[in-house]
């Protein structure tokens, strides 16, 4: 290993984005390296651990050096030493990063990296590093416009791109609309490297306004979740009306098709060996095998024929802004951590469906959890749940045209699904947060097909 690469395998396991965290890098290759102004290009190949395979994991870095007293605006982003000159993450450094705006603004190529600019680019603006807990980095530019580096690449256009280009180019009001990209070559096929959009002014989480809304109602013992302040519930009506919303334009400007009887027996298949695999992790989950198993068996007889279109994928409170005229979806990538061309593929609509529906329980539940399950507040944070779950599928019901909730077989086995993944997730990273996934297993897999929720 060269001192860059030493340095590497130490900086990469602290940062958020880097998949590998708790296995031992083996090795870090520098793969390319493009000079670009102010910093270099680098994309890296990480082997780390036993699941890696013999090449390891792609990740892109843009890597500033600098000779001397380091300034201390560069210091949160410093990697180590090598050669008398200091190494940093130079999405921290605004000189680089105001150079790759201008960048964008001429259509640059600089040794195969390829700036393509869809819109007007003001490359005076000053930049900053999002704080938040990300999967990959990204980096807003006054107000105007957010850059998102993709930090693990697999070859191909990235779907968040794809997705919300479609969108845009059909006029969607729901999607943050792009303004540039940036690709390369990788294994001879285009992929995308970072994804420039407009930056939603004064938008505020989804989760962050559910939760809030929770701990109003968490304040006022003695009301119900209709008659406090922060009642969530016309929000979730309208969020679920945009994700249909959505849902129909995906449908129409991107591939779609109904699948019959084979590919639900298959998808059965596909939740029975998800288990398989989940109960080797958390043998707990036993108890509740029975009950999953019904439900997956369920999805095998289905005869009816099933809708399936480019979905969002990753669908949850985290992944939607509130704007001043309504709902923005975001971050179209499907998870991360699947291989590209299962991110891609067409599924039913409802599993998106399903992720939110999940995401409202975790939503209601997760103060609780931390506050240690008072059942006065296990009443009032289910009563919220419920309450919101209900609304998003009313909203969704409105502007689909067809309820969510009439599939139940298929929404219960989709969000059992979801809510086994989250127990092996929960198990090995927040044992606090358990009860969350396990409790909704117990409720979703204790009622009767059919019933409403
Ligand atoms: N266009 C945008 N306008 C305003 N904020 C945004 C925009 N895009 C992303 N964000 C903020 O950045 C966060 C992470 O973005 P996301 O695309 O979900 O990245 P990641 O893949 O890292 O999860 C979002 O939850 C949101 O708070
Ligand atoms: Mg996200």
């Amino acid at each position: 290993m060269n001192d860059l690469s030493t340095a590497l395998t130490t900086w990469l396991p602290h940062q958020r984005w880097f998949a590998g965290k708790g296995r031992t890098i083996s090795g870090v290759t520098i793969e390319r390296e493009t000079p670009m102004a102010g910093l270099s290009h680098v994309v890296l190949r990480v082997a780390a651990g036993a699941e890696a395979g013999a090449d390891g994991e792609r990740y892109q870095l843009l890597l500033g050096r600098i000779e001397g007293e380091v300034p201390p605006r560069l210091a949160a982003g410093l990697i180590g030493k090598v050669d008398n000159a200091v190494l940093y993450d130079a999405v921290h450094d605004r000189d680089a990063m105001g150079a790759l705006l201008a960048s964008f603004a001429a259509g640059d190529a600089h040794g195969g990296l390829q700036f393509t600019c869809a819109g007007e680019v003001d490359s005076s603006l000053p930049s900053r590093v999002m704080g938040a807990e990300q999967s990959n980095t990204s980096v807003v530019y006054g107000e105007d416009l957010i850059l998102k580096i993709f930090r693990r690449l697999q070859p191909g256009t990235n779907p968040d791109l794809e997705i919300s280009r479609a969108l845009a180019a059909a006029g969607s009001p729901h999607v943050a609309e792009p303004r540039g990209w940036i690709e390369a070559e990788l294994d001879g096929e285009t992929t995308t490297l970072a994804l420039l959009q407009v930056f939603q002014r004064h938008a505020t989480e989804g989760w962050a306004m559910a939760t809030a809304s929770v701990r109003d109602l968490f304040a006022e013992a003695d009301l119900h979740a209709d008659e406090v302040g922060g009642d969530f519930a016309g929000e979730s009506e309208r969020l679920g009306a945009a994700t249909a919303e959505v849902h129909l334009t995906l449908r129409e400007v991107l591939p779609s098709r109904t699948v019959g009887p084979q590919v639900a027996q298959s998808a059965a298949r596909q939740l029975h060996s998800r288990l398989d695999e989940a109960l080797t992790i958390v043998p707990d989950l036993e108890r509740h095998a029975e009950a999953l198993r019904e439900t997956y068996d369920a999805v095998a007889t289905l005869t009816d024929p099933i809708p399936v279109q480019r979905v969002h994928g990753d669908y949850h409170l985290g992944q939607v802004l509130r704007t001043q005229t309504g709902w923005v979806l975001l971050d179209f990538e499907g998870e991360p951590a699947r291989p590209l061309a299962e991110r891609t593929g067409l599924m039913s609509p409802l599993r998106d469906v399903a992720g939110m529906l999940r995401s409202y329980d975790y939503a209601a539940r997760h103060l609780l959890a931390e506050r240690g399950g008072d059942p006065q507040l296990a009443y009032r944070a289910s009563e919220w749940a419920e309450r919101n779950r209900q609304a998003f599928c009313d909203g969704y019901a409105r502007a689909a045209g067809a309820d969510p909730r009439a599939d139940a077989v298929l929404l219960r086995a989709f969000e059992l699904d979801k809510a086994v993944y989250e127990v092996v997730y929960e198990a090995r990273n927040r044992p606090s947060w358990l009860a969350i996934p396990v409790g909704s297993i117990e409720r979703l897999a204790g009622s009767a097909p059919g019933d409403r929720r």
